[in-house]
């Protein structure tokens, strides 16, 4: 194989190697699907999925809304099950590696997890779920999660995955929103070699709510009682193993994913079935040229949209392998996961920026101990990533071999949507590619309009929109319009920076409104805000996302006593608090307790000043504050640290 050569700041090729393997390696293919974009993905859709009937129209477009596939019928579990079953049911779908190392890994042929979908969809049943109603799932990254999912949309049924290590109160606002019934989740989980109890939160995010059954996966042996409770493993004993796929309509909703914005509330993504599927089953095949014989490693969690649609969706779709992994990432040490790849020869592995700066600190010592040959591609998500991280990426875990697909995409767009693809490339440092055939992206100014080549503007994308992309936020079309539509005319506004650099390729560079990226993970800090707000001694408080070397951003809380003053083990109360309202991966990396926050005369917290000062840069805009010697003083407040 070719090897690529790692000078900074260098273009890289598909070696020849890649090209010849290589799905797609006409770069003509973006012209041709430019031509008729709707025509390009109407053959994808008849090529890539199962349907039972054809749809009357292709793509519908009455902006807001659009609609792919009007009317054509498929059932989602269908396509990454049943139509496998004949060639490739003995073939490996699942590995599980769970996180004690004695404890033995769990694979599951195409059959064998078909066979335990069915049972649990009739477990789903029994307990009256039906077509169109929401199920909350609450689960670590185990099999029963993939289960549970894939039942749901056996029978039509919307899943509600919500992020295990997200709090009871988090879980709770999710479950009311979707009026959920059923919960299932698991007694805990295994973390750095303890065991984490996830039912405590289970059991308070869903009292005094709709949730009227909680089915319980038995996964670290605690005891469970009580007419709420049903244990997972025994109504699948009791269940049948047949159950028949429910037909549904392209545009039903297939699941509903909480994410952050800019307000406190999270809001639930829709996805309908079948232009999800569509573009779950492309990205997937074409971004990793994925074969059916291929072991695909994507170490995202399931309580993100990554989880589901490729450590989960996308390669089953494929008809390949997907492995996943229970723990952390250095347990026993940070050797676990070269050793994972090594021992299941995995092929394709997709993770996030932060993880691999994370494995930088300890480099090459735990990397060196495995060989790592069997990789082909190497994906990265979730966040920018620097130069020295992913030229690190492609000599040390990719052996200069393997080629960097960095894609960009959303939980609003369900799979992947702007980046190089492995036959095609360039694979430039920091630079995430071209639109995925098929789908437009430009980089316009604030009035909408597109700017030249470097220049730094909005990202939006254009009609037609990719068929994976958002039908709505649950319960509230208003924020669907205002968050998405309202501020660039015809356009989806992807509220990231960006801009085109000469060769026609997109750089991303970041979130322009209130959300941040803390190691990889969608955080907002308006949700930050409210929840340490809603301590009853915090009169306001205010934060701020800096710069991390590991987790690319963290936050930095303000906070106003309504007493004044502030102490170190109130700090730590409020971290606690942050706990309890979102969760562990929400924590404040400082806080600083003020007197006052600067503010305009209309009562505006100006977090840009504070940012400025935290970062060390001298503060712009201070005319337009009340209180302007406020600055001064947190900027003492900071240095005294
Ligand atoms: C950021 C994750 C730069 C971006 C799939 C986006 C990226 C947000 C990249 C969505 C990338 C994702 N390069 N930034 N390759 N991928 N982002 O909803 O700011 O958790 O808007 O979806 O992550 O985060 P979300």
């Amino acid at each position: 194989m070719t090897s690529y050569t790692t000078k900074k700041g260098k273009t890289y090729w598909p070696s020849a190697e890649m090209k010849k393997i290589a799905w797609v390696k006409d770069e003509n293919i973006y012209k041709q699907a430019d031509k008729d974009p709707i025509g390009f993905w109407k053959k994808l859709a008849k090529e890539g999925i199962d349907w039972k009937a054809s749809w009357k129209k292709t793509y519908e477009e009455k902006l807001p809304y659009f609609k792919w596939f009007k009317g054509g019928k498929l059932n989602f579990c269908n396509n990454c099950l049943d139509r496998h079953l004949k060639k490739s049911g003995n073939k490996i779908a699942l590995i599980w590696i769970p996180e004690p190392v004695k404890e033995k890994t769990i694979k599951l042929t195409y059959k064998e997890l078909y066979d335990k979908v069915c049972r649990f969809a009739n477990v789903l049943k029994k307990q009256g779920v039906k077509k169109g109603d929401v199920v909350s799932i609450y689960l670590p990254m185990i099999p029963e999660a993939l289960i549970s999912m894939l039942a749901c949309t056996r029978i039509g049924a919307i899943h509600s995955v919500v992020f295990s290590a997200f709090s009871a109160d988090a879980l709770k606002s999710r479950i009311e929103d979707g009026k959920s019934k059923l919960l299932i989740t698991a007694d805990g989980y295994y973390r750095k070699g303890k065991k984490e109890d996830l039912l405590t939160k289970a059991k308070e995010g869903a009292k005094a709510t709709t949730i009227k059954k909680i089915i319980v996966v038995n996964r670290i042996g605690k005891k469970v009682s009580g007419d709420k409770f049903l244990d997972f493993n025994s109504e699948m004993k009791k269940a049948d193993g047949k159950c028949d796929c429910k037909i549904m309509n392209s545009e039903n909703i297939l699941f509903v994913l909480y994410t952050s914005g800019t307000t406190g509330k999270p809001k639930g993504i829709i996805h309908d079935t079948g232009g999800y599927a569509v573009q779950a089953y492309w990205t997937t095949k074409w971004n990793f040229n994925l074969r059916k014989g291929d072991i695909m490693w994507c170490t995202a969690d399931v309580g993100w949209i990554t989880g589901h649609t490729y450590a989960f969706y996308g390669p089953l779709l494929n008809g390949s392998t997907t492995l996943i992994y229970e723990g952390s990432p250095d347990f026993p040490d940070p050797g676990r996961w070269w050793k994972i790849i090594n021992e299941n020869k995995v092929n394709v592995f997709y993770t996030a920026p932060t993880a691999i700066r994370m494995f930088m600190g300890a480099d090459g010592k735990y990397v060196k101990k495995y060989k790592l040959d069997s990789l082909k591609i190497l994906g990265t998500v979730g966040e920018p990533i620097d130069e020295d991280a992913w030229n690190w990426y492609l000599n040390k875990i990719g052996g200069g071999r393997c080629p960097i697909i960095d894609t960009w995409w959303q939980t609003e767009t369900g799979g992947t949507l702007i980046n190089a693809l492995p036959g095609i490339g360039p694979f430039i440092p920091t630079v995430a590619g071209k639109s995925f055939p098929g789908t437009r992206h430009i980089v316009v100014d604030e009035k909408g309009k597109e700017v030249v080549v470097g220049k730094t503007g909005s990202l939006v994308q254009v009609s037609p929109f990719a068929p994976g992309m958002l039908h709505g936020v649950y319960n509230d079309d208003k924020k669907y319009k205002e968050t998405y539509w309202k501020r660039f005319k015809d356009k989806y506004d992807t509220s990231d920076g960006a801009y085109v650099d000469k060769q026609g390729n997109i750089r991303v560079t970041g979130r322009t409104d209130d959300v941040m990226k803390v190691a990889g993970h969608r955080l907002s800090t308006a949700e930050l805000e409210n929840a340490i707000a809603s301590d009853e001694r915090v009169g306001e408080c205010a934060v701020v996302p800096i710069p991390d070397k590991i987790k690319g951003q963290v936050p930095i809380a303000f906070v106003v006593l309504k007493q004044g003053g502030g102490s170190e083990a109130l700090g730590k109360e409020l971290v606690k608090h942050v706990d309890k309202k979102i969760g562990p991966t929400a924590r404040p990396a400082k806080i600083y307790f003020v007197d006052d926050l600067p503010k305009t005369r209309s009562g505006k917290i100006m977090r840009r000043i504070l940012k400025d000062v935290l970062i060390g840069e001298e503060p712009k805009g201070l005319m337009t504050l009340v209180n302007p010697k406020v600055v001064g003083v947190i900027k003492g407040i900071i240095n005294k640290r």
